[in-house]
């Protein structure tokens, strides 16, 4: 369904969010029809460009996103003479003006403003935009994660922005929440009758979440050094997922109704002390080891500086609520892992009494697999006999959905969802503001609690699971993470 016109600002306009993820996903967009005239996209940065050559830039960065049949002639034309460029500087009022005869030549399109820089230039572009009355109606501004580094960052960070634009004009952009397979959570719970019944304490085990890559930094070093993967996963990505699966049935797809939902989770959390990390908690940091198929360096000498941040980290937590009290969530997620594999398991509670005696082999549990990448799908575990006369012998197997079998379409990237969205005016997939901080809310004990005991991260080596004591910390309680099959 086409989208009304719009005019998308990209602030960090010549950097790798713009280049990588947000330039193709418009592209995208503009080919399945979605883009109607007179919709532009401008680019804006510091370094001086004309708008030819940001359209340079631009197919430079397309060429090498995507792939060669999607770059048709026609609609690449098409799309390049829809760039623009602006030099703009966050701290001076060079450029402005340009900026705002530009956007005046299109005043009633939806305008949104996507500001893919440091968070610590927020304020001054928030700032900026006001001053130099570029807010209309329809404007919005999109913002991406880091958003803080603690709750009290976290609130400066909202307050800044809060006190230029309002919560339903900021769109905070977690990608997870643009995933597919992630959306589709909420159907597979909310649009069938089979799992809602048994989605809690009484049937349930416990729950994994696993989130692993196999990247290491990735040049990212400045940044990740300083986040590490509590701050860099837990507290968005995982979190978010973690929402999605625990929540109640929201009243409708509402943004409020499925947000209100999600803070009810988090809100529920049950902290994690001083006196309970050490035993709920895992850091981890990669040594060297063998990793997406060949040798790499470990962490530090990938830095190439002494450093305690961790690359893994693994986490008992729980939700003090009716449904889930008493049911663990396991929650994981590392950089150089053995394969780059996210899913989420419902681990069902054991059968009450076997009727089939030893002869018929173990009775596994059931399982729901949610994989979320790569391979997207779904599998149901069941325990059915194994075919031929030879007696009652019983079979774990699954029941197995591919989505790439079950559909033959591309899988849209997230960013073309979300993108999207926000000239839609459609919060549902972005987080609000008290969600965010509810998330720091529950991490920052984490963090502080890891500072009071000294917690150490756990060297493991790369292309392993991570630290052996991530697994104790399921073994412990007679359980064990899912294999990856
Ligand atoms: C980002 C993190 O938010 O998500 C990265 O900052 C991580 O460290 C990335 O690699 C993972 O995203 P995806 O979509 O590749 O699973």
């Amino acid at each position: 369904i086409p989208v009304e016109p719009f005019d998308y600002v990209v602030f960090g306009g010549t950097g790798d969010l713009a280049e990588r993820k947000l330039l193709p996903a418009l592209y995208h967009r503009q080919l399945a029809g979605q883009l109607t005239e007179p919709t532009r996209i401008i680019g804006a940065s510091r370094t001086p460009m004309t708008d030819d050559e940001y359209r340079q830039v631009t197919l430079k960065a397309l060429k090498e996103h995507l792939k060669a049949e999607e770059l048709q002639e026609d609609e690449l034309a098409k799309f390049l003479a829809r760039v623009h460029y602006v030099g703009v500087d966050a701290k001076s009022d060079q450029g402005w003006d340009k900026l705002k005869a530009l956007l005046d030549n299109a005043k009633d399109v939806v305008r949104a403003f996507y500001l893919a820089v440091s968070p610590s230039l927020f304020g001054d572009f928030a700032d900026k935009i006001r001053d130099h009355k570029l807010i209309t109606k329809s404007t919005r501004i999109v913002v991406e994660k880091p958003i803080g580094r603690d709750l009290a960052s976290a609130q400066v960070l909202n307050d800044t922005i809060g006190r230029v634009f309002k919560e339903e004009q900021i769109f905070r952009i977690d990608h997870y929440l643009g995933k597919e397979t992630v959306q589709n959570l909420m159907a597979l719970r909310f649009a069938n009758a089979l799992y809602e019944p048994l989605w809690n304490s009484a049937h349930i085990d416990h729950v994994q979440i696993s989130v692993a890559e196999s990247v290491g930094l990735e040049g990212r070093v400045t940044y990740y050094d300083k986040a590490g993967a509590l701050r860099d996963m837990v507290q968005n990505h995982i979190l978010q997922l973690l929402c999605l699966v625990a929540m109640e049935a929201p009243h409708s797809m509402d943004a409020e109704g499925v947000r209100d939902e999600k803070l009810k989770v988090l809100r529920s959390l049950k902290p994690i002390s001083e006196a309970s990390v050490e035993r709920l908690t895992v850091r981890g940091q990669y040594r060297a080891g063998a990793s997406a198929g060949g040798a790499v360096k470990g962490y530090q000498e990938e830095l190439g500086a002494p450093s305690d941040t961790e690359t893994f980290v693994a986490i008992k937590a729980e939700i003090n609520n009716w449904r889930w009290a008493g049911v663990p969530f396991y929650l994981r997620t590392g950089k150089r892992l053995a394969t780059r594999m996210s899913e989420i398991v419902i681990a069902f509670k054991p059968i009450p009494h076997s009727i089939f005696g030893d002869a018929a082999g173990r009775i596994e549990a059931n399982k729901l697999v949610i994989r979320l990448q790569p391979d997207e799908g779904v599998k149901q575990w069941l325990m059915i006999k194994d075919p031929g006369p030879g007696g009652m012998r019983l079979r774990h197997v699954s029941l197995d959905m591919s989505f790439a079998q079950a559909f033959e379409v591309r899988n849209p990237d997230a960013y073309e969802r979300l993108l999207m969205d926000v000239i839609r005016s459609n919060q549902t997939l972005f987080m609000r503001r008290d969600e965010v901080e509810a998330a720091w809310k529950w991490v920052d004990p984490i963090l502080k609690g890891w500072e009071e005991v000294g917690q150490k991260a756990q060297g493991y080596t790369s292309g392993t699971w991570g630290p052996s004591q991530a697994i104790a910390l399921i073994e412990r309680d007679g359980r064990t993470w899912h294999e990856n099959d």
